[in-house]
């Protein structure tokens, strides 16, 4: 998961989306994804053939959580793309806010709790998230995890706060710690060391020392 160096090739099917407004390749991910901006108030993801049930998942996805709480509404789709509304915020990796690390990483936190409390794990018809075994231990809390807790995948707002989040091919009902555990072990690395307690205390929970080593090793695997 980076942020493009060069400019990507824009299909031709996104120019049209477009209708003259600037169009800026803004991610590439690890799948050969290119997500483009269409003048910042939409965005397309593009992703290969062979990914492309991904964003089926996703689109299913979010147009069932769009009615809880802030993630992209889905505009139009096609084979291997997915056309939203742009939410406001930047990603908590943008510059400004890897500046801010502490500032950034309260607002995931708060942001992770907030997405927790906010979907209703009774309504939620999406299981478990693709990486999560059947056999992972008794859940702590049941919730509808967002399935790739990654920092980049949370918005933060001009006032600091998480104004919500994006990339929801994995959304489903699980322990809470799933996301909690992903979250915390990429701060590091996206960045600094030493700011896990802090994440913890703005979700509102102590460690779970035990639970996040699972959680950790099943998402390295
Ligand atoms: N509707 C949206 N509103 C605001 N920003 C968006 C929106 N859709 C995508 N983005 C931006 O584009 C980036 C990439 O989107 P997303 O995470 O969904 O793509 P991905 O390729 O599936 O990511 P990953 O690398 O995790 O697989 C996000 O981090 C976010 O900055
Ligand atoms: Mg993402």
């Amino acid at each position: 998961m980076t942020l493009p160096a060069d400019a990507k090739p824009v299909p031709n099917f996104v120019v049209d989306l477009a209708g003259g407004r600037e169009i800026t390749s803004v991610w590439v991910n690890e799948l050969g994804g290119t997500t483009f901006s269409l003048g910042g108030e939409e965005f397309v993801k593009v992703y290969p053939d062979a990914h492309a049930d991904l964003l089926v998942r996703e689109e299913q996805r979010l147009r069932w959580a769009v009615a809880f709480h802030p993630v992209p509404r889905v505009l139009s789709s096609g084979p291997g793309w997915l056309h939203t509304v742009a939410l406001a915020g930047r990603s908590a990796v943008d510059p400004h806010w890897v500046a801010r690390p502490r500032t950034a990483t309260r607002a995931i936190g708060e942001g992770l709790r907030r997405l927790h409390d906010s979907l209703p794990v009774a309504d939620c018809p999406f299981g478990p998230p693709s990486w999560i075994p059947a056999d992972a231990p008794a859940a702590d809390l049941l919730v509808v995890c967002h399935g790739d807790a990654c920092p980049p995948n949370t918005l933060i707002g001009d006032d600091a706060q998480c104004s919500g989040h994006v990339d929801f091919s994995d959304l489903g009902v699980a322990d809470r710690w799933s996301d909690i555990a992903v979250a915390a072990s990429l701060l590091e690395s996206d960045f600094e060391p030493g700011l896990e307690a802090e994440f913890l205390d703005a979700y509102g929970i102590d460690a779970d020392e035990e639970r996040m080593a699972y959680y950790r090793a099943r998402w390295e695997e």
